[in-house]
C-alpha cells in the first residue's frame, strides 16, 4: 500500500467516526492542539486564494456564555466548550465568502476529530437572537468585530463527553448519487 493510500484510508475512517459533539468535559484543550486546529483553518483553500476569513479564539467562559445568547436555539455546544472559534469573513473581498468561511470551519471540525477532540458548528449567518436581532450583529458587538466582516458560524471545541456511534456505511444515502445524469 502506498503512503497516499494509507492516508486516504485514515481520512475515510475519520469521516465515518466524525460527529457533531455538543457536550464537553470540564478540562482544557492543550495549547498545541489549539494551534493545530487554527493551522487547519489557515490551510483552508479559498476562491482565488483570497483567504477572506479571520478567526476569533474565545476561551473565557463568560464570553462563551454571552455568545450563546446570539441565538434563541442551537447554541448548546457553547455552554461546555473548552474554547470556540468565531469564523468571520470579509464580505467585501469576494462573492463566495460563505463557501470560503464554511470550508475553513469544516477543516477545523475535521482536524479536531483527528486529534480525538469533539467540535460542533453553531450557525450564525441568517440567524437571530430571542429579541429578533441578527446573530451576526450580536456576535460582532460582543467581540468588537468590524462591520464589513460577516460571521458565518462559531465552532466549539473540547474533550468529548458524550457517546456517538460511528456511521454505518451501509446506511449512506446512495439514492442521492446520480451517475452520468440526473
Ligand atoms: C451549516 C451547518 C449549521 C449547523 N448549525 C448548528 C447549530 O447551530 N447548532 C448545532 O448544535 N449544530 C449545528 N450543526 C451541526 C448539525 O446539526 C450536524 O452536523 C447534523 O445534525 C449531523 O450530525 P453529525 O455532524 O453528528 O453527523 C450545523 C451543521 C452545519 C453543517
Amino acid at each position: 500500500m502506498t503512503i497516499h493510500a494509507i492516508i486516504m484510508n485514515n481520512l475515510h475512517q475519520l469521516l465515518l467516526q466524525r460527529h457533531s459533539i455538543r457536550r464537553y468535559k470540564d478540562t482544557p484543550v492543550d495549547a498545541d492542539a489549539v494551534k493545530t486546529i487554527l493551522e487547519a483553518a489557515l490551510l483552508a483553500p479559498s476562491s482565488k486564494s483570497v483567504r477572506p476569513w479571520q478567526f476569533v479564539v474565545v476561551e473565557d467562559k463568560e464570553t462563551l456564555a454571552r455568545l450563546a445568547e446570539c441565538r434563541q436555539f442551537g447554541t448548546k455546544p457553547l455552554s461546555s466548550a473548552a474554547f470556540a472559534v468565531v469564523v468571520a469573513v470579509d464580505t467585501t473581498l469576494t462573492d463566495v465568502y460563505v463557501e470560503d468561511a464554511s470550508i475553513a470551519a469544516v477543516l477545523m471540525h475535521l482536524q479536531a476529530a483527528d486529534l480525538g477532540l469533539g467540535s460542533c458548528w453553531v450557525q450564525v449567518r441568517n440567524r437571530f437572537d430571542a429579541s429578533g436581532e441578527s446573530s451576526e450583529v450580536v456576535v460582532r458587538d460582543i467581540l468588537g468585530i468590524p462591520e464589513e466582516m460577516g460571521i458565518e458560524c462559531i465552532v466549539t471545541f473540547g474533550h468529548i463527553d458524550e457517546e456517538r456511534r460511528p456511521v454505518d456505511p451501509d446506511k449512506l444515502l446512495w439514492e442521492k448519487i446520480h451517475i452520468g445524469r440526473w
